[in-house]
């Protein structure tokens, strides 16, 4: 695949939540793009998702095109042979279990050209689990975008160990050409590098509600009115090279004893159904169960809001 030579061809399969999400990230930066679903009612839902999305974006001053234009780039198509004819690279996104991505991948190495970029959206998985006994396996790799990818760039590139450096390039290229930001995960592990973190966070936030440090709503401040704030334009190691005078050895020398000394006590978490219970309830007192949808509309909004102004500030 040469991205820099001409408009690369994009196959999508599975047209899912994430399937046509990417399928509206490739078609918004001009690539003509198949998408393919097992599933005929999804398949045909997903062209009326995608005009819905393409227009929301439109409002959002997201995307300046006309919203048609985005949508008449996508082809909807029958068979898994047809969206791997011809195409530069293919975006993997059916169920996630490893049967499953052992089997697509093996009739993907099968009826995509040999220089096909083979990329799994896969959350979890790393690249290695589902494409060891293919003959095509120096191409495959997953690219794990992270959900909606049209509002949140992020795409974490996971070559496996026998990926050839081409392949990796090649889609780094291409993510990049599609105004997403790609990160390359150097080595393989489970969960890749958002999802660690996330977890990271997750169950330290689950420790310290279940310890009784704090109410779940307290909790969700402590990232909305502190770190988020700050972790939505630059990272926790920035983050720490501004919070000290002299930068980051200025910083681990002033806090960095206090924070190896907190890790001692930075426990597991086994997500206890019944403190998940606990949370639900909590939650479900500030949010009802039939306002989470709306609920929902307003977050992807305020993501718009949010992306419009980062958008507009060199960072
Ligand atoms: N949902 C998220 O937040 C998120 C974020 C990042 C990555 N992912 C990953 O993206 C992938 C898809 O997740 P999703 O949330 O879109 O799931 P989804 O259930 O919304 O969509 C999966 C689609 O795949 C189709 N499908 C199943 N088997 C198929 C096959 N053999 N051939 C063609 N189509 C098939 C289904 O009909 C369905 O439409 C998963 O691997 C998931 O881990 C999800």
């Amino acid at each position: 695949m040469t991205t820099s030579t001409h408009h690369p061809k994009i196959g999508v399969v599975g047209a899912g939540l994430i399937g046509r999400a990417w399928a509206m990230v490739f078609a918004r930066a001009g690539l003509q793009v198949k998408i393919f679903d097992a599933d005929a009612k999804a398949l045909s839902a997903c062209m009326g998702h995608i005009e819905t999305l393409v227009q929301d974006m439109r409002a959002a001053d997201l995307v300046q095109e006309n919203p048609s234009a985005i949508v008449q780039r996508i082809t909807p198509v029958n068979t898994l042979a047809e969206v791997c004819a011809d195409v530069d690279l293919i975006q993997e996104n059916i169920r996630e279990t490893v049967e499953a991505k052992i089997d697509i991948f093996s009739q993907m190495d099968a009826l995509t050209r040999k220089d096909t970029v083979l990329a799994s959206s896969t959350s979890w998985l790393p690249t290695s689990l589902f494409t060891k006994e293919l003959a095509g396996r120096d191409r495959c790799l997953v690219a794990h975008p992270t959900n909606p990818p049209y509002l949140i760039p992020l795409v974490e590139v996971s070559p496996a160990p026998w990926t050839s450096d081409k392949a990796t390039q090649s889609a780094m290229a291409l993510y990049k050409l599609v105004k997403q930001e790609p990160v390359l995960v150097r080595k393989e592990i489970h969960g890749f590098l958002l999802n660690r973190v996330q977890g990271a966070v997750l169950n330290e936030m689950l420790n310290l509600y279940e310890q009784g440090f704090a109410s779940s709503e307290d909790l969700d401040k402590v990232m909305k009115f502190g770190l988020g704030l700050r972790w939505s334009f630059m990272g926790p190691f920035e983050t720490i090279d501004l919070n000290a005078p002299d930068g980051v050895v200025d910083y681990a020398n002033r806090y960095g004893h206090t924070y190896a000394e907190v890790s001692k006590t930075q426990a597991d978490n086994t997500w206890s159904p019944q403190v998940i219970a606990q949370i639900e309830r909590e939650r479900r007192q500030v949010l009802s169960h039939d306002q989470l949808e709306s609920r929902s509309h307003w977050r992807d909004r305020r993501l718009m809001a949010l992306r419009h102004h980062q958008k507009n500030q060199p960072i």
